[in-house]
């Protein structure tokens, strides 16, 4: 079956998918995205995740390509024509395309892609094997909560991860604190029970799925507390993890060269994957 992604209103077979070589996310990284789960044929948490490309658009003052409802008419065209149940869906917006200069004009109109890709269902027994991070210095731009394409840094890391044998790079400020992953957002439960994560402001993304986990476990009665946290105390941990669209929720059992808790996923992580595959359920059912 031929793979269709979606160009400036046009579906396209994935092969002849293209953007002009002046298209200013292509030479200005000008340009935010999206990704968003699928689960059952449907978007989990789609209406946040829209909310945060609307924000995201705005912060970068690019013109939103269509309305919200024209968009979702085009997400659901788009799952419907590849017939994808489970996976994700990826949205770019940039500001379009111009002769290459600095200072962008006024006026021009913003490019918007999706592409879509097939993947394993949400599983919480193939996710909850432990996973390893490593730390690695924050060199990225000060804005971290606009969800832009300047993801060289970002790539630069995972790929460092990758090659040391580690699922993820959580990233270090100046004041030795964790930022949040390359993709993903960071957690720790301290030796007291308290689930904490990273507040969030322009360091961070605010992570859709990191908002999800807030409130579930907020709902459940669990002790959240919103804060950064060191690299020793996130070794020092009962239990780590790491969140993200694409990934969900992992168990962190090794940051470094430190083995976090018992070196396997520990009973808040167990309970948090469950309350989120609930939040999958109820979200794609209706
Ligand atoms: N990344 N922090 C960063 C820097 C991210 O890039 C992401 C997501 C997250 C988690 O956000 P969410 O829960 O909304 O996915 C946090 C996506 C998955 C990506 O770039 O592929």
């Amino acid at each position: 079956m031929t793979v269709i992604s979606y160009v400036n209103g046009r579906y396209l077979p994935h092969a002849h998918a293209y953007v002009h070589i002046e298209d200013r996310g292509f030479q200005f990284s000008d340009a935010v995205y999206e990704v968003i789960a699928v689960q059952n044929g449907r978007l989990v948490d789609g209406e946040g995740h829209l909310e945060r490309l609307e924000r995201s658009l705005n912060e970068l003052s690019i013109s939103p390509p269509m309305s919200r409802s024209a968009l979702r008419c085009v997400i659901k065209a788009l799952l419907r024509r590849n017939r994808v149940k489970f996976g994700s869906l990826y949205i770019q917006v940039s500001r379009g395309q111009a002769p290459r200069d600095f200072a962008f004009p006024s006026g021009i109109r913003p490019t918007l892609v999706m592409s879509v890709k097939r993947q394993k269902p949400f599983d919480a027994d193939a996710i909850s094997q432990g996973v390893k991070v490593i730390t690695i210095p924050d060199i990225r731009w000060k804005r971290c909560d606009i969800k832009s394409v300047s993801l060289l840094a970002p790539a630069m890391g995972k790929t460092e991860a990758v090659n040391r044998g580690a699922f993820e790079a959580w990233q270090v400020d100046g004041e030795g604190l964790i930022s949040e992953g390359t993709s993903s957002n960071a957690w720790i439960v301290t030796p007291e029970g308290e689930l904490v994560t990273r507040h969030t402001d322009h360091a961070i993304l605010g992570g859709i799925t990191r908002h999800a986990l807030l409130q579930l476990a907020r709902e459940d009665g669990l002790k959240v507390v919103e804060r950064a946290f060191s690299v020793a105390e996130a070794q020092a941990a009962a239990e780590a993890f790491t969140t993200s669209t694409t990934a969900f929720i992992r168990a962190v059992v090794q940051i470094d060269d430190t083995v976090i808790g018992t070196g396997e996923a520990g009973t808040f992580y167990k309970k948090l994957v469950a309350l989120y595959g609930q939040h999958i359920a109820r979200s794609t059912s209706s």
